[in-house]
């Protein structure tokens, strides 16, 4: 799929702004400051219906505004769609696709999918497991709408559980309340980690592929799912172990005022060559194992969805080598890319059939002649 136009309108720093896009590489390069992040997240917001850096949609409207419209045409493999947000900051958000009002978000998302790369998740291997939970879950929210729900839902139970366990050394008649709360933890966190453990499955084939490409087969790149919630063999089975721990350990929890176990816990271990990389790896190596894993989630998009998703490369090229650089802008002739830089060096040697490169300054974008 490709995104064809966009039209801001007091989104951040821009009052107004028209873009038509070509199907390849499209490169936005501007001085800091100037809005070339700002246009990247209002694309991946039509992707996720969030941004990538704020949880607030207010932050998104222009200073000063109560009010901000995004609206994009993408053409799929089976036609073009629209899809049109108006965002306030007074009431709540309305969203259409092809004029018509959605309310539902599993209507809304895996309509238009796009995966965002920036120097953030080339620590992807080297940070804590937040960020690689974070990495499973937004492409999960992506293509599964049911797992959105599911995470969604056991996010509200988690933070009723977690006050109430803080109430319960006062009062012990809450245990009971606690209880059901469990009950709905272990129902939607069983569901969660059977997706999970899915889907890291098939990510780890693709990325220890990609990831043996990259480095001329010189490392085995290895990815296992690590439940908080131990072994299982099926969903009943995460949900009975679940229940089991909350039951018996809810004295622990309390004493300690949060749930120690479940989906909000898990971790992806990724091991080069039969070795923990975040412990052990050069930042090279996290480096690049980092780029085969957001590669593969490509590739995943491609094989569920049929067809790959929009790139949104935000300064990321800049922070690779020469030939981690090769290897990613050779690997995306299929997809349409949208690239922002500050200079069009990294960039001038490789040949892409469509090619355009734009001029970001103050919130206005003027096409440049290449
Ligand atoms: N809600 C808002 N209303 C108006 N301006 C905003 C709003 N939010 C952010 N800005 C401004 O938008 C400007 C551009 O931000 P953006 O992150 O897109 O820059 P950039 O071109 O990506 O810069 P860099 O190269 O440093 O990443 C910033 O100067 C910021 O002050
Ligand atoms: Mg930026």
């Amino acid at each position: 799929m490709y995104l064809k136009s966009l039209e801001l309108k007091n989104f951040r720093n821009y009052i107004g702004l028209n873009l038509n896009f070509n199907k390849g590489l499209n490169i936005f390069v501007g001085e800091n400051a100037q809005g070339k992040t700002n246009i990247v997240e209002s694309i991946y917001y039509i992707s996720s219906i969030k941004s990538h850096r704020t949880s607030r949609d207010k932050d998104l409207i222009k200073w000063g505004k109560t009010k901000t419209y995004i609206k994009a045409e993408v053409v799929k493999n089976f036609g073009e769609i629209i899809m049109e947000f108006l965002l306030s900051s007074e009431e709540k958000r309305a969203i259409k696709i092809n004029g018509i009002k959605k309310t539902k978000t599993s209507d809304i998302l895996g309509a238009v999918n796009a995966v965002i790369f920036s120097p953030e998740d080339l620590k992807l291997v080297k940070e804590g497991p937040g960020i690689r939970r974070k990495f499973i879950d937004n492409e999960l929210n992506q293509i599964r709408p049911k797992y959105h729900y599911a995470l969604s839902q056991y996010n509200n139970c988690l933070m009723q559980r977690n006050t109430l366990l803080k109430s319960a050394k006062y009062s012990d008649s809450i245990k009971y309340t606690i209880e059901v709360f469990s009950e709905q933890l272990a129902e939607y966190g069983s569901f969660i980690t059977e997706v999970r453990n899915e889907f890291i499955k098939k990510l780890g084939l693709i990325a220890k592929l990609m990831h043996r490409k990259i480095t001329d087969g010189k490392e085995e790149l290895e990815i296992v799912y690590q439940l908080s919630a131990e072994e299982f063999k099926d969903k009943n089975d995460v949900k009975n172990k679940l229940l089991k721990y909350y039951t018996e350990n809810i004295n622990d929890d309390i004493s300690r005022g949060i749930t120690m176990k479940g989906p909000h816990r898990d971790d992806l271990l990724i091991y080069i060559n039969g070795m923990d990389a975040r412990m052990y790896g050069s930042q090279g190596q996290q480096r690049t194992a980092a780029l085969s894993l957001k590669l593969s989630e490509l590739e995943i998009i491609k094989s569920e969805v049929g067809e790959y998703p929009i790139l949104l490369l935000d300064d990321v090229l800049s922070e690779l080598d020469s030939k981690r650089q090769s290897f990613l802008l050779t690997s995306l002739k299929e997809i349409q890319t949208i690239v922002t830089c500050t200079s069009l060096n990294d960039l001038n040697s490789y040949h892409f059939e469509h090619k355009d490169v734009f001029n970001v300054k103050e919130g206005m974008v003027k096409k440049l002649d290449i």
